[in-house]
């Protein structure tokens, strides 16, 4: 979830664009594999406002938005399983982005994720620094961030543009569509 301290800075505007296979998402039983491991470590309501739900909204967030940025699609959907999943608290856990890039390390050490060098680096930073505030990354990071942030409204704070890295992301009708899942509690 974002947090305070929003730098502006100029934004990397030039989509990025991957091979073929950077294109793809995991298959399902790799996926399901991977969700099952993080529920059983997960520390917090399962469907709370960090849980499940939330890591559904952002991949679905993510994956739009990648469609438009160009972004990695499996760094998104990576980045929306994990970026939440070492929160000790739904609350204050500032150190929250620096466990989810630890964990990143850990499951590719152990085989449920797998990615190549540049897009780990990717996945670490973008989890590393979720909540930091930021707005200029690489856009595949960007495009992580800016999932996160328009799943808001969840916590009753409407998606602010001028916090949004991407132009996608801050299209008027998307953080709209966006904002009524986020409110209504729906996945898709
Ligand atoms: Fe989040």
């Amino acid at each position: 979830m974002a947090g305070r301290g929003y730098e502006t800075r100029r934004l990397r505007t030039e989509p990025r664009r991957y091979a073929a296979d950077d294109r793809s998402t995991d298959s399902s039983a790799r996926t399901n594999g991977l969700i099952d491991h993080l529920r059983a470590s997960f520390a917090l309501d399962w469907r709370g406002v960090h849980g499940a739900p939330h890591w559904a909204r952002v991949r679905r967030n993510g994956l739009e938005l990648a469609e438009r940025t160009g972004g990695c699609r499996r760094v998104v959907s990576l980045f929306a399983f994990l970026h939440d999943a070492r929160r000790e608290s739904d609350v204050d856990d500032p150190q929250h982005g620096e466990r989810a890039s630890a964990l990143v390390e850990q499951l590719r050490d152990e085989g449920l994720v797998t990615l190549g060098d540049e897009q780990t680096a990717l996945l670490d930073s973008a989890c590393r620094d979720h909540s930091a505030g930021l707005l200029d990354a690489d856009v595949t990071v960007q495009t992580c961030w800016d999932a996160d942030r328009l799943d808001l409204g969840r916590v009753g704070v409407f998606p602010n543009p001028d916090r949004l890295c991407t132009p996608a992301a801050r299209d008027r009708s998307l953080i709209a569509r966006a904002y009524r899942r986020s409110r209504s509690g729906c996945i898709d």
